[in-house]
């Protein structure tokens, strides 16, 4: 069943950073026009739409109706698809993704569809949260959680796979893995956590009445705040990259 977690409007204010982050992504992908590529969780489809201008011919895919509504809007070929689900068959050049995998939790059959969908000598091509991704965040939210009875871990939305552990998921799938590397990338948030916790953390807060809801977010920002928040109120979220680049054989 598809649901809905994404507001466009919370995206473009607390989440500006993420398409304008795509330079290692991009420098990976070797985009060349004339190519046919996906775009897996494509979101509002910014990051296609440079492609697009570029000369690359994009099918984007998402699973929320409100992304897919705004990357249509703009002109994008954007299908409401969870990429998991994915049936194309020698379809795509190249298949990339910015900052979506870490919501999908069947990594090894997605790897799978994305071989299928992949021409012979096709590349797959991504940049997703990496081992200890968010961890100062993610520590902050169990713990506030724990305080009012309920166990992250059954809410735990992410899937942050080490380098290793995805360069395997990778080979077994039948690609040949010609990188797949964890880098730290600290991350400056245009707003504040409060805005990114209501932006990506939602289903952290399902079930809890808004008051309840803002007393999470306020103890999670207080935990994270000696961490992530310098003297001046500028944030800084512990990010971790995971890039990887793969080739179906030719
Ligand atoms: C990420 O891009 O790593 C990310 C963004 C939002 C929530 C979790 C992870």
């Amino acid at each position: 069943m598809i649901t809905d977690n994404w507001n466009p409007d919370d995206y473009a204010r607390h989440a500006s950073f993420v398409p304008q982050l795509s330079t290692q992504l991009m420098r990976d992908l070797e985009p060349v026009a004339g190519e046919r590529i996906l775009d897996l969780g494509c979101g509002d489809g910014q990051l296609s739409q440079l492609l697009v201008q570029q000369g690359c011919s994009i099918v984007g895919v998402d699973n929320s109706p409100s992304f897919i509504r705004s990357a249509q809007a703009s002109g994008l070929n954007a299908r409401l698809v969870d990429a998991q689900e994915i049936e194309f068959e020698c379809a795509f050049d190249a298949v990339f993704s910015n900052a979506a995998m870490h919501w999908m939790p069947h990594q090894s059959e997605l790897a799978r569809r994305v071989f299928r969908a992949l021409k012979p000598g096709g590349r797959f091509v991504s940049e997703m949260g990496g081992a200890g991704n968010i961890s100062r965040v993610r520590d902050a939210a169990a713990h506030a959680l724990a305080e009012i009875g309920i166990d992250y871990k059954e809410r735990d939305p992410w899937t942050f796979p080490g380098a290793e552990e995805q360069r395997a998921r990778l080979e077994q799938a039948g690609f040949i893995v010609i990188k797949s590397a964890l880098r730290d990338r600290p991350t400056s948030l245009p707003t504040d956590i409060k805005g990114w916790l209501v932006t990506f953390g939602r289903q952290l807060f399902a079930g809890l009445e808004s008051t309840e809801q803002n007393n999470v977010i306020e103890r999670i920002a207080e935990l994270c705040h000696p961490h992530l928040c310098d003297l001046d109120g500028n944030w800084r979220v512990d990010y971790v990259r995971l890039n990887f680049r793969a080739e179906k054989p030719a």
